[in-house]
């Protein structure tokens, strides 16, 4: 009897020292942090997705129907690779405003009474544009740059605004010149436009504008 119940108190105190290994193991098994957090981090992922992925669909649409047109003028070569730095960091598309009858050396010269002083002299003028835009309608918001001509931007701008419904469009101006500011160059331009466009603040940039500086412009205004 005696040597059953040393068995038995044997047994118990064996069996209660495994336990409490057991016990001592578990918060270890607890600390399986990656098992519970990836758990945790998928169930967040499901919470800020959705289960179905509708979120990501959503997302997507968006940005499908955020369209953005880069539209440039430029006759010597300054103007054109902004626009290009600003298309390429955007992922926007590209269009240039070709004029039927380019213009020469000599319609260019400043202050000699040539053609461009001619234009810039009469608001009214609208020099014709070769080509168009032929899907204007899927672009919200349009950058158009153009050079400084007379303090003003080229007559020609007013052609390709009065070409187009912006309605509810923005567009984002912007202008090379030799010395010259932004001036009122692109608010004189907003009369040409239905009222419901928005009109962001436009920038003047010299010659030789790196794209970092393009990019960091357009990180400022909020469009990259
Ligand atoms: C007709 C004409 C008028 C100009 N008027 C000005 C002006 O008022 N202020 C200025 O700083 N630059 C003026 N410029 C210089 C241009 O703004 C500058 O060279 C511009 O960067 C040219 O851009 P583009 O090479 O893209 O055509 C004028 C140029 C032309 C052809």
């Amino acid at each position: 009897m005696v040597f059953i119940m040393l068995l038995l108190f044997c047994l118990t105190a064996c069996g209660n020292a495994g336990i409490s290994e057991k016990e001592e193991e578990t918060p270890n098994a607890g600390v399986s942090e990656p098992e519970e957090s990836e758990s945790l981090t998928q169930e967040e992922e499901m919470q800020n997705s959705g289960t179905d992925g509708s979120a990501d669909a959503e997302e997507q649409e968006v940005n499908m129907n955020t369209k953005t047109l880069v539209v440039y003028f430029s006759c010597t070569g300054t103007t054109e690779p902004l626009a290009e730095y600003a298309a390429e960091s955007l992922g926007a598309d590209l269009y240039e405003i070709i004029p039927e009858e380019p213009y020469t050396e000599e319609d260019l010269a400043y202050y000699t009474n040539g053609r461009a002083d001619k234009e810039q002299n009469d608001p009214s003028v609208r020099p014709a544009i070769s080509g168009s835009v032929e899907n204007m309608e899927v672009y919200d918001t349009v950058v158009l740059g153009y050079p400084i001509w007379h303090g003003q931007a080229p007559r020609i701008i007013s052609t390709f605004l009065e070409s187009y419904d912006f309605s509810g469009k923005t567009i984002v101006p912007f202008c090379t010149s030799h010395s010259s500011g932004i001036g009122s160059s692109a608010s004189d331009l907003h009369s040409l436009c239905p009222d419901s466009v928005k009109w962001l603040d436009g920038k003047r940039f010299g010659g030789g504008t790196s794209k970092e500086e393009i990019e960091g412009w357009l990180r400022g205004i909020g469009i990259l």
